[in-house]
């Protein structure tokens, strides 16, 4: 069969993956329990602790996203306790929702989709429910293309009386923008190996802060395949609780090689670059973007189509005709958005590339 030509992937995740890591993927398998294999986990916890800049473990766990969101939830607390879910949009929900079917008692703070969370607004909401345990924050909303001022964020978190732990969702967010784990005092911080690690689905990384640690022992929702404590003590040994996702692992080690390589600043100059120019691409097309001035994300943009146009159809001939590949909306911006994945390995090409089709695609009025 003749090779496709390479599909432009501009989802925000699962991302491309470069050669060395497409050529790792097809390394023959090896043994969880073997020395190859300590090497590899020992070479990759050391490589996240970098990006993640901590001195703290980052914990393995072979599950999507949304499994790193439970293992947060359920290692952190028990029953009964007081949460506050800042909520910005879909993935926001995801977080509150999970909370709430283990038996937190959640309060959400709602912030319209496309602005970022109000450092004022945290504080008020903490001030106002002194009792509150967590704080269930994300850091990039992948819904509507919204970064949070995490900084500002944490400040606001920090002025609490009783400071609640900051657990963050940064899945699309971590690898890609400057988030300090330990200077910002992050408790527990949440990342996925499909976005801008350049890997493949299927681990999910998982950065536990000395808070977070406590709150560990203390935590009583039901766990057994996520238990921190346990994987924290295989780690120790470069082992796994479990069986994990080797070749998966293969792919984030030679993804992370070529993150140290390029190296964190200009990982992060080069998202800034390729995000401005979605941002101006899409207005230059006459599509308003979903995020607030000022908070818009460095790793997807998402915009509206016309009024009279359906995205999905939009999406349908982007694919057949230009083979680029978009994400439509989610929850009520289904079918009045897209969303432009610019994370992990992408360069302007990409972003002008997908551009150019949609231009195509808007003057076929479709
Ligand atoms: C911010 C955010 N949180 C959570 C998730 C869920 O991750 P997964 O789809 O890997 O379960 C995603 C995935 O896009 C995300 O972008």
């Amino acid at each position: 069969m003749p090779a496709q030509p390479e599909q432009n992937l501009r989802v925000p995740g699962p991302t491309p993956l470069p050669a060395a890591v497409r050529d790792a993927l097809s390394q023959p398998m090896i043994s969880h329990r073997s020395p190859e294999y300590e090497a590899m986990q020992a070479e990759v916890l050391a490589n996240l602790q970098h990006f993640f800049q901590t001195e703290h473990p980052v914990l393995l766990f072979s599950a999507s996203g949304t499994g790193g969101l439970e293992a947060a939830v359920v290692n952190m607390l028990s029953p009964g306790d007081r949460v506050l879910a800042v909520t910005m949009g879909a993935f926001g929900d995801r977080f509150a929702q999970i909370a709430a079917a283990y038996g937190a008692d959640v309060r959400r703070l709602e912030i319209p989709w496309g602005q970022a969370a109000e450092p004022h607004a945290i504080a008020d909401a903490l001030a106002a429910d002194p009792h509150t345990r967590a704080i269930l924050l994300t850091c990039n909303e992948t819904s509507t293309g919204v970064l949070n001022d995490m900084p500002a964020v944490v400040r606001a978190v920090d002025a609490a009386t009783n400071r609640p732990l900051l657990l963050v969702d940064a899945i699309s967010a971590l690898g890609a923008v400057d988030l300090p784990m330990d200077r910002l005092g992050i408790d527990v911080l949440i990342t996925g190996s499909q976005k801008a690690w350049m890997a493949p689905p299927g681990l999910t990384m998982i950065g536990v802060g000395p808070r977070g640690w406590e709150a560990q022992v203390q935590a009583r929702m039901p766990r057994v395949y996520f238990d921190f404590a346990r994987q924290c003590k295989a780690q120790d040994h470069h082992q796994d609780a479990w069986t994990p996702a080797v070749s998966t692992l293969f792919a984030l080690q030679a993804g992370l090689r070529l993150m140290r390589a390029e190296g964190l600043p200009a990982i992060v100059a080069r998202h800034a670059r390729v995000a401005a120019l979605a941002q101006q691409g899409f207005e230059g097309l006459g599509m308003p973007l979903v995020a607030a001035a000022g908070y818009r994300s460095p790793t997807v943009t998402a915009a509206y189509v016309p009024a009279n146009m359906d995205a999905n159809s939009l999406l349908r001939y982007l694919r057949r005709v230009h083979n680029v590949v978009l994400a439509g909306g989610q929850g009520h911006l289904e079918g009045k958005i897209v969303r432009l994945g610019h994370l992990g390995w992408v360069e302007d090409p990409q972003v002008t590339g997908a551009l150019h089709a949609m231009e195509d695609a808007l003057q076929q009025g479709l």
